[in-house]
């Protein structure tokens, strides 16, 4: 396979890179990303001398830099966009522009270029929110109900994609998962931010009662469920993945990660609530479990160790990604 990977040098991304050159020796991958303040080529040392690995540093909404790389390629792995929910509430405008634009210029050169796959990779925030202490779960049948200036732009892109599949036959596919942790996630997200407050000696906020649940998925199986995908889903279908974890609060996962940094639960600060925060997400994800063969390999505690082991190991990493604009969001956001 050729593939094109938008947003490559990203957390999910540079998970994905890493993990398809180690499984997939024969293929080839160029990285299209703009290098944002998410995109961070640290995250690719590991393969940056690899002869079948390329970067080219450019903008999904450059129509012209998006035809150059389009072409001889035959898969697409579109995981580019503006992914943090509290900058969308912030300023909503890049989220708009990349997530909406930018997939509709991929999706029309990839048209053009007769791509023979256009995987999208979206969110479960799509379906909206859950009510506590019900059974319910996401299903690929559940109703659009986006309620984040994030979550409504990636429900619009969903649309675009489905849109170029029905009307122009586009042979697409959809995979909408869960919040993903793991090594190389850019500590603005609630797992990496804590972990890394910890080892600065720092608080931990928690937003409102912390009763908020998440279904979390470690990245690696999320890249596991994408290689399935590509190998063996079904053209036009969207596959949900998730389901690691059973309804565990935002409060949980961090007196998780207090017990395994042998912290202080006095180390958990509340501050102020998300606005329009959604209070649950529950993946059912029985389809790519029935039809592909999908599970995850890891249990959630043993992953969220491998986790904090990598934060531990890798200190410069994260100091050098918490410089700069990340403490000027930091303020605003926390002030
Ligand atoms: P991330 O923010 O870590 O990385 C995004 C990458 O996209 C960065 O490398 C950035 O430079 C690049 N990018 C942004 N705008 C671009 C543009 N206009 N042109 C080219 N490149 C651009 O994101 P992530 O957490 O790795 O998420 C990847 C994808 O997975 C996103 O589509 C996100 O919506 C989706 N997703 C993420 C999660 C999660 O928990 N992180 C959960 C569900 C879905
Ligand atoms: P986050 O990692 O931002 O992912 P998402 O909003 O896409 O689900 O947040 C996960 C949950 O943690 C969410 O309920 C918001 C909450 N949260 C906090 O309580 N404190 C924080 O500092 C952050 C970043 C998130």
């Amino acid at each position: 396979m050729k593939l094109l990977v938008t947003g490559g040098a990203g957390f999910i991304g540079s998970n994905f890179i890493r993990y398809w050159l180690e499984e997939h020796d024969e293929d080839e991958i160029i990285n299209f990303d703009k290098l944002t303040y998410a995109g961070n080529l640290e995250n690719l040392k590991e393969v940056q001398e690899n002869p079948n690995y390329s970067l080219v540093k450019g903008d999904i909404c450059d129509r012209k830099a998006v035809d150059a790389v389009m072409k001889n390629v035959d898969t697409v792995v579109h995981f580019a966009a503006e992914s943090h929910v509290d900058r969308s509430i912030q300023d909503a405008a890049p989220f708009i522009k990349t997530n909406i634009e930018g997939t509709y210029i991929l999706l029309e050169s990839a048209l053009k270029n007769n791509v023979q796959r256009f995987h999208h990779i979206s969110t479960d925030e799509v379906f909206g929110a859950l009510d506590l202490d019900t059974e319910a779960k996401f299903t690929d049948k559940t109703p659009y109900d986006p309620h984040s200036p994030y979550s409504a732009s990636k429900a619009a892109s969903d649309h675009l994609v489905r849109a170029y599949h029905d009307t122009y036959e586009l042979p697409i596919t959809i995979s909408n998962c869960s919040n993903n942790f793991g090594p190389f996630q850019f500590p603005e997200k609630l797992i990496s931010l804590a972990i890394t407050n910890f080892l600065e000696g720092k608080k931990v906020p928690i937003y409102g009662d912390g009763k908020y649940v998440r279904d979390w998925l470690y990245v690696e199986d999320h890249c596991r469920a994408i290689d399935l995908i590509l190998h063996r889903g079904k053209v036009g279908e969207t596959y949900l993945v998730g389901g690691l974890t059973e309804d565990i609060s935002n409060l949980e996962v961090i007196k998780k990660i207090v017990s395994i940094m042998k912290k202080e639960e006095n180390m958990i600060e509340y501050v102020k609530d998300r606005p329009g925060h959604d209070r649950r997400y529950a993946i059912n994800s029985g389809k790519i479990r029935e039809t592909l063969g999908w599970e995850p390999q890891y249990d959630f505690d043993h992953a969220l160790e491998l986790t904090v082991n990598w934060y531990k190991e890798n200190p410069e990493w994260w100091k050098n990604v918490k410089s700069g604009e990340y403490k000027e969001y930091y303020k605003k956001q926390y002030a």
